[in-house]
């Protein structure tokens, strides 16, 4: 949650209805933290708000859910598993975004590529459900959608473009970063975190190898607590443990969140008319050429 308070979760909703008058929603994340954030009252700003759509994500958002409802509001809850995401749809989430084991940020515990949760997600679910984890561009969102999904959710991807309110230098950390930059901390605490490797990040794993099973959350406290302002506003790109997809390996460039909208948009849809076409185009060939006669290689 990137509104410290529930004051300035509702002057940021204030702000984003004077620049849209498109929907927008709120994501709400029930994590383990060192201060647990005041969840009724971000609620509250929400309700008031009149935003329609809240991501909850962490913990199951089943307590939230019938004032979330009674309020009018879509509840998409970020799952990382088939069997989370079915109790999503059991406790009356409208939607679910399917989190793979890609996927900057808490992958869980189960690592499961999207290659094979999105398609045993689309085998189980009634409600629909985004891809996240490992998307950027338009290979992506096309992948995704013919894995089921009813579109995409992109993380890293957004913090590699002109408007994310963070330093230029973790922009251009993402656009250097390799898919081999990233890193699995925190999995002997089960809160699996998925984060750009650093020199605070090579501390937090030194000390993990040394704790093992014995690891508790105190023993890295320096690595995680506090490390986002570092990171985000003063660019110190050493400072510990912040979320980073595989993903970064993809990304090369640092557009306007419109440029990387329409670039997804306009590339997906030559993939589809001219790869998938052609493809379809190989496909019947080969269905016609199985008809004819063995030794025939017409
Ligand atoms: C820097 C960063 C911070 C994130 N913070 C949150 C958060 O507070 N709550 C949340 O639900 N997800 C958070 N995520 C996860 C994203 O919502 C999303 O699930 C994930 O980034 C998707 O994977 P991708 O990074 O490969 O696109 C964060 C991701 C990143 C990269």
């Amino acid at each position: 949650m990137t509104q410290k308070t529930p004051e300035l979760l509702a002057k940021e909703i204030a702000r984003c209805r004077d620049m849209t008058d498109k929907p927008f929603g709120v994501n709400l994340t029930f994590l383990p933290s060192f201060t647990a954030p005041p969840y009724p009252e971000y609620i509250a700003a929400i309700k008031e708000g009149g935003v329609k759509v809240v991501e909850t994500a962490g913990r199951s958002p089943e307590q939230y859910m019938p004032e979330l409802k009674a309020a009018g509001i879509k509840v998409i809850h970020e799952c990382t598993s088939v069997r989370h995401s079915l109790k999503a749809e059991k406790i009356g989430c409208d939607a679910v975004s399917v989190d793979g084991f890609e996927c900057g940020g808490h992958p869980g515990e189960d690592d499961i590529p999207n290659m094979i949760l999105l398609p045993r997600a689309a085998d189980e679910l009634k409600i629909p459900f985004v891809a996240s984890g490992g998307m950027a561009d338009a290979r992506s969102l096309v992948a995704a959608l013919s894995m089921g999904a009813a579109g995409m959710n992109m993380g890293t991807r957004f913090i590699a473009t002109k408007e994310a309110p963070v330093h230029a230098n973790v922009k251009q950390a993402l656009v250097e970063a390799t898919e081999l930059d990233t890193v699995l901390v925190m999995r002997a605490a089960r809160n699996t975190e998925r984060v750009l490797r650093n020199k605070g990040v090579d501390q937090l794993l030194e000390i993990e190898r040394e704790k093992g099973g014995k690891l508790k959350i105190e023993d890295i406290h320096e690595q995680v607590a506090g490390v986002y302002p570092k990171v985000m506003i003063d660019g110190d790109m050493d400072a510990g443990a912040w979320s980073c997809g595989m993903v970064v390996g993809v990304i090369n460039d640092i557009p306007t969140v419109k440029e990387l909208i329409d670039r997804i948009m306009t590339e997906s849809e030559q993939i589809i008319r001219k790869r998938l076409t052609a493809s379809l185009t190989r496909l019947c060939q080969m269905r016609q050429r199985a008809r004819l006669p063995d030794g025939d290689i017409s």
